[in-house]
């Protein structure tokens, strides 16, 4: 078992490991004062993993929450439940929320455990490979509201994060593919060494692979808590697969739509000659090595109009992140002409 410092404004431990949840018991004791835990899942991960959980959790008086799977409950309506729960159950300011389950969990119980007196403690067992390497480290929460994702929420960091590996083995494949789509951003943004080990495959080398994108996030959040400058890096891939999952009314999911916007601005910054040649084809085989997409199925004014529409939008600019070199990419402002333009250069 691996553990990874996270060094925000208040620190904490990612446990990376096969069997790290064992691990929580012996921790809690220095971590919290609690009596009362209440660990919220969804009603996918609660038959397969729950029981487990709670019967190392002695000593406390537990509680669950099975929440209805999915995006589409990712709402306030959800967190009012999460709460009602809280304050039904007696719960105080020393007590404990622990999220089990994918990203959608983990954003919403920790939503509602930064709010819930002002704030109590929040654990994150994240259960997918996305959330292992990314939506459980970094202390962004919230939900979806009047049609936009994550516009609504808080910056809440955990107390613990533990990556048990061992949780992965029961997701369906195409959900596993998502999460690879964000561990193939990490080794493009700047990690060569993460791109090799992608190479000799994820999943058997997925205890390596999961801890170096959870080292890679931690070092980019805590140079920029509060996401205003170099954690916008963490978006590479993002502008365009965004506006796809939008124009896709949600049917593309995260993890392809990241896949195609990761595909498409490479290939964009290398046909402008704003990238080495080499990136995009070597991009290309690994996003396919890994069962994801790379044609997008918009063109470029559609795209252009929707990302125009994206909440992280300013004035009449916007960063994009672009691929440079090999394993190393950067933060350009560009206008949305210029942006159309380098887009028009791949797509119709
Ligand atoms: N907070 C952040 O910084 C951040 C970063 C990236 C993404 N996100 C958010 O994360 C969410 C996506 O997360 P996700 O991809 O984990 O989706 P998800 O939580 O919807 O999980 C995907 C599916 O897998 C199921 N599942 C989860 N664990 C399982 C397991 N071990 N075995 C079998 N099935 C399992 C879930 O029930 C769900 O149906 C989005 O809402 C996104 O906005 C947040
Ligand atoms: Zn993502």
């Amino acid at each position: 078992m691996k553990e990874i410092r996270i060094k925000t404004t208040r620190e904490y431990s990612v446990l990376v490991g096969h069997g790290a949840v064992a691990e929580l018991p012996q921790r809690l004791p220095a971590l919290t004062s609690a009596r009362r835990l209440l660990i919220v899942t969804d009603d996918n991960v609660a038959p397969l993993h729950l029981p487990a959980l709670e019967q190392q959790l002695t000593g406390y008086e537990l509680h669950h929450l099975v929440l209805p799977h999915g995006e589409e409950h990712k709402n306030l309506d959800t967190i009012v439940d999460i709460l009602t729960c809280l304050k039904s159950c007696g719960f105080d300011r020393n007590d404990l929320v622990i999220a089990l389950g994918g990203g959608v969990v983990g954003d919403m119980a920790a939503f509602a455990a930064s709010i819930y007196m002002r704030g109590i403690s929040f654990i994150n067992i994240p259960t997918t490979l996305l959330a292992q390497v990314d939506s459980s480290v970094g202390g962004k929460t919230g939900v979806d509201f009047g049609g936009a994702k994550n516009i609504v929420g808080s910056f809440h960091q955990p107390l613990l994060v533990i990556c048990d590996t061992a949780y992965l083995s029961t997701l369906p494949p195409a959900v596993f593919a998502d999460g690879c789509a964000e561990v193939i951003k990490y080794a493009f943004i700047d990690d060569a060494e993460l791109l090799e080990l992608i190479d000799r495959g994820i999943a058997a080398n997925i205890e390596a692979v999961v801890s170096r994108c959870v080292e890679n996030k931690g070092r980019i959040v805590a140079g920029d808590e509060a996401d205003r400058g170099q954690r916008a890096l963490l978006n590479l891939g993002h502008t365009v697969g965004h506006a796809v999952e939008a124009l896709s009314d949600y049917q593309i999911s995260h993890g392809s739509a990241v896949a195609i916007g990761l595909h498409v601005i490479t290939a964009a910054a290398e046909q402008a000659g704003l990238c080495e040649a080499g990136v995009q084809q070597r991009l290309a085989a690994t996003l396919s090595a890994n069962n994801l997409p790379l044609a997008c199925p918009y063109g470029a004014e559609a795209l252009l109009e929707r990302i125009r529409s994206d909440k992280k939008v300013s004035g009449d600019g916007i960063s994009v992140i672009l691929p440079q070199k090999m394993c190393s990419s950067r933060i350009e402002k560009m206008s949305f002409d210029q942006l159309l333009t380098l887009l028009k250069g791949v797509l119709a």
